[in-house]
């Protein structure tokens, strides 16, 4: 199979849909692999690494998409790139289509067929191609809170684990999934005195035996929340109702309460947030303040090490593309049913009824579809 990376195109993405070490994989399976010259450099991958990969460099997108069977990306494609799909095409990459009418009307007026990372599923009932950037944005939540609270970022100038004699910054996480776990090991190596809490008492169970005493778990309730919150150096917001808006879990009144240069990192922000005075920043301008609190709200935190997320997200995404590519986009779904929940659109049909219910388009399963 003829397999083309481009570029991505959407501002602040530095991350590449194939790392060199998977073009060498395909190529190792006899697929040709067409990467776009400079797609790796945000990652720090040079066209030189593909070409050693075996893969070869064309000069712009438009050589990439017209001459690839399967286009594998990060984000969702642009306007411009959708122009470029075919109906012969496979197309594997994030799409996020439930809020996006005019891509899904583009995808599905191109004939190609999408699978989407998001909607990718695992036998634990998890998102896989989902959990790595989860994993990225936990473990920076308090690498970023921390530099937020340094004094000339306009925080209570509080170092993290304290020294001898000082005691160590609370910090509270809101949320222990994948991303507050993520987040719990990196704030527990920088020694600071971490409180996780969830709705859901399994969860905390799981939590507190795997970290064995080296945080403390607590029940989600409103009641709880408030009381934490009013001794937390830094607050990280990390809770996922799947399907539906972030519920806010902190009021703008609540944050009188906390003390002054505190921190509050919304993870969460990619979900409307769970601050009630939160919203999106970018890396460029990533904090503000509201009544003396610090905000960190970037909805792409990922982007921040995006070599690290490249690589994690290809280690993810591997699997997939060698056996959509080993075995056509057909067999791969009907021998896979976790890469068949991530099927998207095929020839001008919608196979997401998720997706029609929000732009109120019909649709039908993937089984239907295979079926058909
Ligand atoms: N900003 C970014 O760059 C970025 C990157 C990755 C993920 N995210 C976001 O981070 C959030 C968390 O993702 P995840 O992968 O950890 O999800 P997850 O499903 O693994 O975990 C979410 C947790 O929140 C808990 N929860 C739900 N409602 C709660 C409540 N009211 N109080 C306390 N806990 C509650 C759930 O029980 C679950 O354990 C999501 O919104 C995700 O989109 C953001």
């Amino acid at each position: 199979m003829r397999i083309g990376c481009p570029k991505e195109v959407k501002p602040q993405e530095f991350r590449v849909g194939l790392t060199p070490e998977a073009a060498a994989e395909a190529v190792g399976h006899g697929h040709q692999v067409v990467i776009e010259a400079g797609a790796g450099a945000g990652s720090g991958f040079t066209d030189e690494d593909y070409l050693r990969a075996g893969a070869q460099v064309a000069p712009d997108a438009a050589a990439v998409f017209a001459d690839a069977q399967m286009i594998v990306k990060v984000k969702e494609p642009q306007a411009a790139e959708r122009a470029m799909l075919r109906k012969d095409q496979v197309l594997f990459t994030y799409l996020h289509l439930a809020p996006d009418p005019d891509q899904t009307h583009d995808l599905l007026a191109s004939g190609v067929t999408a699978i989407a990372y998001e909607t990718v599923t695992d036998a634990r009932g998890g998102l896989p191609l989902l959990a790595p950037m989860s994993e990225v944005a936990g473990r920076l939540a308090p690498q970023v809170g921390a530099w937020a609270l340094q004094k000339a970022n306009g925080g209570r100038g509080v170092l993290l684990g304290g020294v001898p004699g000082v005691r160590p910054a609370n910090v509270v996480i809101i949320g222990g999934g994948v991303v507050g776990a993520a987040a719990a090991r990196v704030a527990v190596g920088m020694g600071a005195n971490v409180t996780v809490m969830d709705r859901s008492v399994p969860r905390l169970s799981y939590l507190d035996d795997v970290f064995m005493g080296k945080l403390t778990t607590q029940y989600a309730s409103a009641a709880a929340t408030a009381d934490l919150i009013r001794g937390a150096d830094m607050v990280i917001g990390a809770v996922l109702i799947p399907g539906a808006a972030a519920p806010k879990l902190v009021t703008r009144a609540q944050l009188s309460t906390m003390p002054a240069g505190a921190v509050l990192v919304d993870v969460a922000i990619d979900q409307g947030g769970c601050f009630e005075t939160s919203h999106a920043t970018t890396h460029h301008d990533p904090i503000y303040e509201v009544d003396g609190i610090i905000h960190y709200c970037v909805a792409n935190m990922p982007g921040a090490v995006a070599r690290s997320s490249t690589l994690a997200l290809g280690n993810a995404t591997l699997p997939f593309v060698m056996a959509l590519a080993d075995k056509g986009w057909r067999q791969a779904v009907q021998d896979d049913a976790f890469l068949r929940a991530g099927l998207a659109t095929h020839e001008g049909q919608l196979t997401s009824p998720p997706v029609g219910a929000a732009l109120n388009l019909s649709a039908v399963t993937p089984d239907q579809l295979l079926a058909s």
